[in-house]
């Protein structure tokens, strides 16, 4: 499978984001991971739909929405309206409201005809959202806590990727895309990509670059 890079623009400077996105598309990425935090699911604040609206225009890359926020079901359609490609939500965001809210809020995201994707924390099971992988186009394996960017990877959620991987191959859907997020660097691409995971999200590791192409091309290699 084709291996793709996710930089998270968290990592970028707020003050010169048009520049920063097309900076990161000229060095050889393939979405624009976009962390969306509410202060409330997570501690900061960072942005909402209208960062992703003003970016829209600026890049021709996919613009991946990670809402790590309460309440997701209420952002959709302003990340919809706003041009976000993918939008992805948290399995503990929705399980806390009821059983089933995570699966209203994919198909509301696929009702915009915006492609879906469900997350997990480092400390669910990837079972959990078993019964959704045939609604998503993507599933989010996070590899730190959600909430900042520079943390360190936790090997542990490997076997997680691995147990996404056979079970997507197992329902018929081998292709599924599988993003690891959190603690990806040019040091651990290698065992995320052996474990199954075929896009990477790398804030730090891009942004701190001196040669971000470079450091892109490491991870896609
Ligand atoms: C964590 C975010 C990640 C993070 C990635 O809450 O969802 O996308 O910014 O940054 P690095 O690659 O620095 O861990
Ligand atoms: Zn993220």
């Amino acid at each position: 499978m084709q291996i793709k890079i996710a930089p998270s623009i968290l990592s970028a400077d707020f003050s010169n984001m048009g520049e920063a996105v097309k900076k990161i598309e000229k060095c050889g990425a393939n979405l624009i991971h976009c962390d969306v935090m509410d202060g409330s699911f997570v501690e900061p604040i960072t942005f909402g739909a209208q960062m992703i609206k003003n970016i829209r225009p600026l890049t021709n890359l996919p613009l991946d929405a990670h809402l790590m926020v309460e309440h997701p079901k209420t952002q959709i359609k302003f990340f919809a309206d706003a041009g976000a490609d993918i939008i992805t939500v948290h399995y503990e965001a929705c399980k806390k409201i009821s059983d089933t809210y995570l699966e209203e809020t994919l198909r509301l995201i696929k009702s915009y005809g915006v492609k879906c994707g469900a997350v997990v924390n480092p400390d669910v099971p990837v079972e959990n959202i078993f019964p959704v992988f045939p609604l998503c186009d993507m599933v989010v394996i996070m590899s730190v806590y959600p909430g900042y960017a520079g943390q360190k990877f936790i090997p542990e959620v490997l076997d997680k990727v691995k147990k996404a991987r056979e079970y997507a191959v197992r329902i018929g859907r081998p292709e599924m895309d599988i993003e690891v997020d959190g603690g990806v660097t040019e040091e651990n691409a290698k065992t995320i990509k052996q474990a199954g995971a075929n896009i990477l999200v790398a804030g730090s590791a891009v942004f701190k670059a001196q040669d971000a192409a470079a450091t892109i091309a490491n991870l896609k290699r």
